[in-house]
């Protein structure tokens, strides 16, 4: 995948996507990266890239003549392209909309900065509006950097374990069983003697699947019963 990263911020990035699976992934040429500066289409030598709100009110709002500009300068090479307004106010971001987001080969993420972007250029170049959550950050930065490493471990042979996409957390509407490693018994600094569940040293597969599943449901049904709902809708 190639992925694109219009930003405020260039030295925000590789961040995140330079570590472990999602770095090596990187190295690797599993997926490309490239960071475009908006200041560099900015309006003025100083490269400003917002203006006040019309209508009044807080903050500042990037105009849509620099994302114009800024898009202007990027080839799409294929068909299976698409791009991505990072905003507390899009849809939110969902395993299911990952697996959809995962197939495309080209992706463009913009990062909201100050109060947001001019929504004509959000609806008239095509962007979709997405959400890392209900909570707000400072910007689309860290949103970008979430999003893409969703993305891209998502993608065949970039997990060394495929798997564990099948097991983890979302997959089925269930979170995750819990894991154990060694010391089979570890004792806490006040001394107190903590062991593994004894099925998960049986060595017996269908007991330990079992339990599994059973941990699964009983985890979820406490800490997410949402999601127990959820089942079979693709959200
Ligand atoms: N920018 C600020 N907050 C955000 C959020 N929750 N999701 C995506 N982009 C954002």
């Amino acid at each position: 995948m190639r992925v694109i990263i219009l930003t405020c911020y260039p030295e925000m990035f590789p961040g995140s996507l330079g570590y472990s699976v999602i770095g090596n992934a990187l190295v690797n040429n599993k997926f490309s990266l490239e960071i475009i500066n908006l200041h560099d289409f900015g309006i003025d030598k100083r490269g400003s890239v917002d203006d006040e709100p019309f209508g009044g009110g807080p903050g500042m709002v990037i105009r849509p003549d620099v994302i114009e500009k800024a898009l202007n300068s990027i080839i799409f090479k294929t068909q299976k392209s698409c791009k991505i307004f990072l905003t507390p106010s899009g849809q939110k971001l969902s395993q299911a909309k990952l697996n959809i987001l995962s197939k495309y080969e080209e992706m463009l993420v913009l990062c909201g900065r100050f109060e947001g972007v001019d929504q004509r250029a959000i609806e008239i170049l095509g962007f979709q509006e997405i959400s890392i959550g209900d909570y707000v950050l400072s910007g689309g930065e860290i949103a970008a950097q979430v999003l893409v490493e969703g993305c891209i471990r998502l993608i065949p042979g970039v997990l060394g374990h495929p798997q564990s996409l099948l097991e983890e957390s979302f997959s089925n509407n269930l979170l995750e069983y819990p894991h154990y490693t060694r010391p089979k018994v570890w004792e806490d600094n006040q001394g107190n003697k903590h062991e593994v569940p004894d099925v998960l040293i049986s060595g017996h597969h269908e007991k330990i699947d079992k339990w599994r599943n059973e941990r699964s449901l009983e985890k979820t049904k406490f800490l997410r019963p949402d999601l127990l709902k959820k089942e079979n809708k693709n959200e």
